[in-house]
């Protein structure tokens, strides 16, 4: 991976200990709030999709001088001591060198490898971020943070999960579903089922939402919501449950209908034992 043009770019690998990965995610999440609201930049969370419990975060500095701001700010310094309870945090580039950089979701603590070393997680990556180091790309349809706030202030899944199955092409079925999918940078990616003639080739709106966001360049998440008018919730199918699992890990699945919310589960409840990548090695 490349520095940013401007040289401003951080990165650093870190291990979550085992169960703590919700709570990592929450960290993260807090954390790109922060960054977007005090003007210091952006966060990418990247989830190694090759090692169990292995993110890396990169931040792009809006400048040297909100770095700065950045590592100095208590806000910052309290999640990041949270952040050092519950992961290893290990720092691999470091675009805004200082002569003491303890920033968040970093550790220059730890003695740097060799250029190797340091190199090694990236290596393994079987997949690279999709999403430029740019800010968002322009004519990204994502819904926009006004339209996703719900009466407290968070985004509002549900109501994004119902606006997409409006769009839901279930001329076969007639049972249309709507999907929406938060990323750890707050971002919505929505999706709605979409039939066809073959029936077979159907997809469900967990994987649209998925598979866009994917191709948008997100690779970590904290949630779905799915919707369908029902009375009992309608759960995910068993292929959704997998590409859910593999591509967002334990999220949490908020089940609606056009009413209300009606169930809310952790993945890895629906789907024991799972199958993923970490046994194929
Ligand atoms: N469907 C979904 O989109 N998500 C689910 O969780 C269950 C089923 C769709 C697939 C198909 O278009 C229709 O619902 C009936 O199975």
């Amino acid at each position: 991976m490349a520095n940013s043009p401007e040289g401003r770019l951080s990165v650093s690998m870190v291990e979550v200990a085992d169960g703590q990965e919700a709570a990592f995610l929450t960290i993260a999440r807090e954390f790109s709030v922060i960054m977007a609201k005090k003007n210091y930049g952006r966060t990418d969370i990247v989830r190694d999709e090759s090692t169990a419990n292995m993110f890396y975060a990169v931040r792009h500095w809006a400048s040297a001088s909100a770095a700065e701001a950045c590592h100095a700010d208590a806000e910052v310094g309290a999640l990041t001591s949270r952040l050092y309870r519950i992961a290893k945090v290990t720092h691999l580039v470091n675009g805004v060198r200082r002569a003491s950089a303890a920033g968040p979701l970093a550790d220059d603590r730890r003695t740097r490898g060799s250029e190797s070393d340091r190199r090694s997680g990236f290596d393994r990556r079987r997949a690279d971020l999709g999403r430029p180091t740019g800010e968002r790309r322009k004519g990204d349809r994502r819904l926009g943070p006004r339209r996703l706030r719900g009466r407290t202030g968070g985004i509002d899944l549900i109501a994004a999960a119902r606006r997409a199955r409006e769009n839901a092409d279930a001329r076969f079925s007639n049972f249309k579903v709507g999907a929406a999918l938060e990323a750890v940078d707050g971002s919505v990616i929505a999706g709605c089922n979409v039939e066809n003639a073959t029936y077979g080739l159907t997809i469900c709106a967990e994987r649209v939402a998925m598979f866009k966001a994917i191709s948008e360049g997100h690779r970590a998440f904290t949630r779905i919501a799915i919707v369908a008018d029902t009375p009992t919730p309608t759960p995910p199918c068993g292929a959704c449950r997998q590409i859910l699992w593999e591509f967002g890990g334990n999220l949490e699945v908020v089940l609606a209908n056009l009413m209300r919310e009606e169930a809310r589960h952790q993945l890895k409840t629906l789907l024991p034992l799972p199958f993923d990548g970490r046994l194929l090695r």
